[in-house]
């Protein structure tokens, strides 16, 4: 089954090409970062106003990068909600009106089973059932994925995501929106353990988490240091990503131990941190439990994972209805 995947839920205006769920024919992404960098966050007027332009140039390269027409589209799949509303709408309408067109059935997906599946499209994918740890943006949580459309939430954050923590810390320092690649290239410079801010595990045995106080810590800690904290910004900032990396690793491996579960997976945005990755693999290791990482490209929201989610709802015989509606809050 030939899927084309639509993604709009924020700032990237993707689109991509699969075949059965699991091979990339192609995957376009478009960010927006430019549009939002100076104004140190999403504008979500602006990124809707960005996705109505980006829209179909962005569907026309897909098809063409895939090597194919239009008419050899079985099906489509696009991004249903939780996101900006603004956002979903643009691709939601399009994708309605696309698969109309060509006369083909379609899916509103759940962006985030789309990040769950993003490692199905990858070699070696895990078996069922997995605990996945999925840190974004927009969302902090752990799953029990009992399979391609059914996970159980076991934890998820009271306050900010882990993603933004990394940019609303990188806001305070300087440094703008989005802030985790640019944390993550400047902490290798610092020493994470020469500044050491608090790790909010709240109930250890529980699979919570909460990052604005941690956050709170690095701001106080540069307003009390004045300029002089300038100097020490790879410092800050190592010690910062550590204590996230800290929590995000002791929780998804103790929560792999609570289900007796010897495989995982880290996805979204955040699981493109270089130190998650190396941290996990290691403290994962001396436990006996693997791990699942997909490639840099397939953390970042891109339709990839959109289209491998919505063919296994279709394939199930599932499919959305012309009335169907965007969600901005999460459904699972
Ligand atoms: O999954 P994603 O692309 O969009 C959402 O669904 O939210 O995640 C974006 C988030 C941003 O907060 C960004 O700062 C963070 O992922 N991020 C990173 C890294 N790359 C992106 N955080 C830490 N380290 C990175 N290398
Ligand atoms: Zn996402």
């Amino acid at each position: 089954m030939i899927i084309i995947g639509i993604e709009t839920s924020c700032d990237e205006t993707a689109a991509s090409i699969v075949i059965d769920g699991s091979e990339i024919l192609s995957s376009v992404v478009s960010s927006q970062v430019d549009v939002h960098h100076k104004y140190g966050g999403v504008v979500p007027e602006l990124a809707s106003r960005k996705h109505i332009e980006d829209i179909v140039p962005i569907v026309k390269e897909a098809v063409c990068k895939a090597g194919i027409n239009f008419k050899q589209i079985n099906a489509l799949a696009v991004t249903q909600g939780p996101g900006l509303i603004g956002s979903l709408i643009i691709g939601f309408s399009f994708a309605k009106s696309f698969a109309y067109t060509l006369g083909i059935p379609w899916i509103g997906v759940n962006h985030l089973e789309g990040h769950i599946n993003s490692v199905f499209l990858e070699s070696n994918p895990p078996a069922f059932p997995f605990v996945s740890l999925l840190a974004s943006g927009g969302h902090t949580s752990i799953y029990y994925v009992k399979s391609h459309t059914e996970m159980e939430l076991m934890g998820q954050t009271r306050d900010d995501a882990a993603g933004e923590a990394f940019d609303k810390v990188s806001k305070a320092i300087g440094f703008g929106y989005p802030g985790g690649v640019v944390i993550d290239r400047l902490a290798k410079k610092g020493n994470p353990s020469k500044i050491v801010f608090p790790r909010a595990y709240l109930d250890k045995s529980g699979f919570d988490f909460s990052f604005s106080g941690l956050k709170t810590a690095v701001n106080r800690y540069i307003q009390t240091h004045g300029d002089e904290y300038k100097d020490q910004t790879p410092d800050i900032l190592a010690g910062f990503q550590e204590s996230v990396v800290d929590v995000l690793s002791y929780k998804v491996l103790n929560a792999a131990m609570k289900m007796g579960c010897d495989r995982i997976s880290l996805v979204g945005g955040v699981a493109a941190n270089s130190r998650l990755r190396e941290r996990v693999i290691k403290d994962a290791e001396r436990k006996g439990i693997k791990v699942h990482i997909p490639s840099i490209d397939l953390c970042g929201d891109n339709a990839a994972m959109i289209a491998a989610t919505g063919y296994h709802y279709l394939k199930n015989g599932k499919s959305s209805d012309i009335n169907d509606d965007v969600y901005s809050r999460i459904k699972i």
